[in-house]
């Protein structure tokens, strides 16, 4: 497979990065999933402004940009022959001359653009639906980055799939209570029986696919609620959908031991949020 990798389309096994490069020392770096779809990619300015937006705030350089990228994810998609799938990016703040935490003033970021077909997801997940695992959030505090820095995450997803599970709904603790974050690679919405609740944005990635997707339930006339949602009251939740650029909307029907309809609420978000992707 071809990849873009510092200015140049190169094999993605070819050795390319640097030894000391701080992505691989520090997990110094930030990336983005982008749907591929027919040759398109929704979203993308939302993507792309997520990036730059952490990049500003981590004062990592950032080179390229809307047009540029999406220029390179079109000749990667032509060249690997991939008109679905998924467009990887990532940033970090290049190699150092010696490993040292602290920046160097002058330094190369090193940028990195991969498209490549949808991972391995069961397709049957989206008519039977998801099972959930919790999993304690033991993550830092600037969750609502996309950094690398992902080993909490692998690990609470690995945990999921070692019972059984497609992902890991995470949660923290407050005062003895636990309350829901999201998941190792994906973000949680839950239909209350009236009401669209969402955990609110506090120290958790600010979804693409779930401001959209509460962006449409406002349409469709659902009261939206942001708030911290407990990990107690979740069993009376009607319906729990599981979102994300590469899972969609994806109805939930077990979260350990509780169980969940896939109820019309899911069904009328996944087929509107189908035709804004393909449209
Ligand atoms: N993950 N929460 C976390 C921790 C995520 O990593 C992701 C996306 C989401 C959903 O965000 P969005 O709707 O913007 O894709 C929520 C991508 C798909 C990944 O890491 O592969």
């Amino acid at each position: 497979m071809k990849v873009f990798f510092n200015g140049r389309i190169v094999n993605s096994d070819s050795p390319t990065i640097k030894a000391l490069d701080r992505g691989m020392t520090f997990g110094d770096g930030l990336y983005e999933v982008i749907k591929v779809v027919n040759g398109k990619f929704p979203f993308i300015k939302d993507h792309v402004g997520r990036l730059e937006k952490s990049s500003k705030f981590f004062k990592i350089k950032f080179e390229y940009n809307l047009d540029k990228i999406e220029a390179i994810a079109q000749e990667l998609s032509s060249i690997n022959k991939i008109e679905s799938g998924e467009l990887f990016l990532e940033i970090t703040r290049g190699a150092d001359t010696i490993r040292d935490h602290i920046f160097e003033k002058e330094y190369a970021p090193t940028f990195l653009e991969v498209v490549q077909p949808l991972r391995r997801i069961d397709a049957n997940l989206w008519q039977t639906g998801a099972k959930l695992v919790t999993y304690p959030d033991m993550r830092h505090g600037l969750c609502e980055h996309k950094t690398i820095d992902l080993l909490p995450n692998v690990l609470a997803k690995n945990y999921a799939h070692s019972k059984g599970g497609y992902e890991a709904l995470m949660f923290r603790t407050k005062n003895g209570e636990k309350y829901v974050t999201e998941g190792g690679s994906s973000s949680y919405i839950f239909f209350d029986g009236e009401k669209i609740v969402a955990p609110k944005i506090d120290n958790i990635l600010p979804s693409i696919t779930r401001s959209k997707v509460l962006s449409i339930a406002r349409s469709m006339g659902f009261e939206v609620i942001e708030r911290r949602v407990w990990l107690d009251e979740v069993q009376r939740m009607k319906e729990v959908m599981l979102l994300s650029t590469v899972s969609k909307v994806m109805p939930v029907v077990k979260i350990d031991d509780m169980n969940f309809s896939f109820g019309s609420v899911t069904k009328k978000l996944m087929t509107a949020f189908e035709e804004m992707i393909s449209s």
